[in-house]
């Protein structure tokens, strides 16, 4: 059946305490958001629709970077879940099939629990997904009557008794779209907080003759973030299992909680990475390689073999070939590194491309910015760059080249050519040791100056 989404992302979020919205702050380097749009999506459903308020711009922006074909939708006041559900009236007038609600501050649901909700609508009109709370503080309730959910209550408006019940609602709901639209048109807001809840749906349903039941999900799944204490717990929470994966999938991690993954970070079996490694977005280490203690890496590419750090920095557009060796406070950025190409020590390669094998000395720089553009260093195969070579881009370096240690390279350096651009060394016998002499005697005379 045909599945239609609805995202709740218009709440302030004033517990976060940030100009940000809520649904924008990030986990694993992805906003709260992407990540319920990636548990929703991974069901393929047939529209999505973000239901936005506070800071809608960016959130707007933020969802559609993500998939430019969701659809936004405003909710200019906050009068409650059903309030927000229903400005998607509208546009789902002729949506068939089911909606699925999920909440934009809730990241972790998985596309397992949701496929476990279609399953329960065969039997049912209303399915919610519910947990048992170890701590059920001021979560709705469900109501339950045996198999059938009678209703949900908010806990403001529970009895005693409802409040010692610990089944919890998550906020996740599913019904046909067009059962969710009618029902919503009967909910009213006569209630403790005068909002117009979506928790109402149960019971509506009920009334009507229609079933509505409950399925527990586990309640790592719906961890809510509210505040920032709760962003590091969903941090932690989704560390702990995205390097429990990696495991799984054959990667050795020497020391596993001091390694933190990006939400979409590939690697490879057979790969090692050391203690201390940071992945931002966007990375793929391929099979065997090794990423040394203490680096960092975003929207880079890492080949089959190669080694990286300690102490690397990978930035964007860095694509690392087959065996190549970027190490110790090695800087790279929009730069191709050939196969089995070396750049060993402190080195900034930016705006460059480095052919196979090619070897970069201790201490070179792409001088890619010329303080107004960027400028581009392509350097050949087999080269060799001494070290400390200034390259002053736009300039490119041939096949078998070579640069002089300290060289400032300016003008293009054909196939095979070697250039160096230094003074011719100069040496005066014994002078080094009058000068000692001199400066010896000056800072005697300096200190007898100031006793
Ligand atoms: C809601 C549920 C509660 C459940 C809890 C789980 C209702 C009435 N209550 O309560 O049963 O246990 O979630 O976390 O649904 N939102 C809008 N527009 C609004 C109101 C809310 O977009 O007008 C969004 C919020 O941004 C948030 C989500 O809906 O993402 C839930 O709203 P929130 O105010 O957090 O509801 P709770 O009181 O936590
Ligand atoms: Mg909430």
């Amino acid at each position: 059946m045909s599945l239609h989404l609805i995202i709740l992302a218009a709440g302030k979020g004033t517990r976060m305490r940030s100009d940000l919205p809520k649904v924008l702050h990030q986990v694993a380097h992805a906003p709260l958001l992407v990540h319920a749009l990636r548990a929703g999506q991974s069901l393929e459903p047939v529209s999505t629709t973000i239901v936005t308020g506070h800071g809608a711009k960016a959130v707007e922006a933020a969802a559609l970077a993500y998939d430019p074909d969701v659809q936004c939708v405003r909710q200019n006041e906050q009068l409650g879940t059903a309030h927000a559900v229903d400005q998607a009236r509208a546009l789902l007038a002729e949506a068939e099939g089911d909606l699925v609600v999920l909440y934009g501050d809730t990241p972790f649901i998985s596309a397992e629990t949701i496929t476990r909700m279609q399953e329960a609508r065969a039997h049912h009109d209303v399915v919610v997904l519910g947990f048992e709370a170890a701590e059920p503080g001021k979560y709705g309730r469900l109501i339950m009557d045996g198999d059938g959910l009678a209703r949900i209550v908010e806990f403001k408006d529970a009895s005693e008794a409802e409040r010692a019940v610990t089944f919890c609602n998550s906020g996740v709901v599913m019904a046909d779209a067009k059962l969710v639209f009618d029902l919503i048109s009967q909910v009213s807001n006569e209630n403790a907080s005068g909002e117009y809840y979506l928790t109402d749906l149960p019971a509506l349903a009920t009334a009507r003759g229609l079933s509505a039941t409950a399925i527990a999900c586990d309640e790592a799944e719906t961890l809510g973030v509210n505040s920032k204490a709760d962003l590091a717990a969903a941090e932690a929470a989704f560390q702990a299992k995205a390097r429990q994966e990696l495991m799984e999938l054959g990667v050795t991690l020497q020391a596993p909680e001091t390694v933190f993954v990006g939400y979409d970070t590939h690697v490879g079996p057979e790969t090692i990475i050391e203690p201390n490694v940071v992945f931002g977005p966007e990375v793929t280490i391929e099979n065997g390689a090794r990423i040394r203690a203490f680096s960092h890496l975003e929207g880079c590419h890492v080949s089959r073999d190669a080694i990286v750090g300690p102490y690397a920095r990978l930035r964007p557009g860095a694509e690392i070939g087959e065996a190549a060796h970027i190490g110790n406070f090695v800087e790279v950025k929009n730069a191709t590194i050939g196969e089995g190409a070396k750049a060993n020590h402190l080195t900034y390669v930016g705006d460059a491309s480095v052919g196979a094998r090619t070897n970069i000395g201790a201490g070179t720089i792409t001088c890619n910015y010329d303080g107004v553009m960027k400028h581009q260093t392509e350097i050949g195969q087999d080269a060799f760059i001494g070290s400390n070579t200034m390259l002053v881009a736009p300039v490119k370096v041939g096949d078998r080249a070579m640069t002089a240690t300290a060289t400032v390279v300016t003008k293009n350096v054909p196939d095979a050519a070697m250039a160096i651009s230094r003074m011719e060394q100069v040496t005066k016998p014994g002078l080094a040791v009058k000068l000692f002499e001199i400066l010896k005697a000056k800072n005697a005379k300096r200190q007898k100056g100031s006793e």
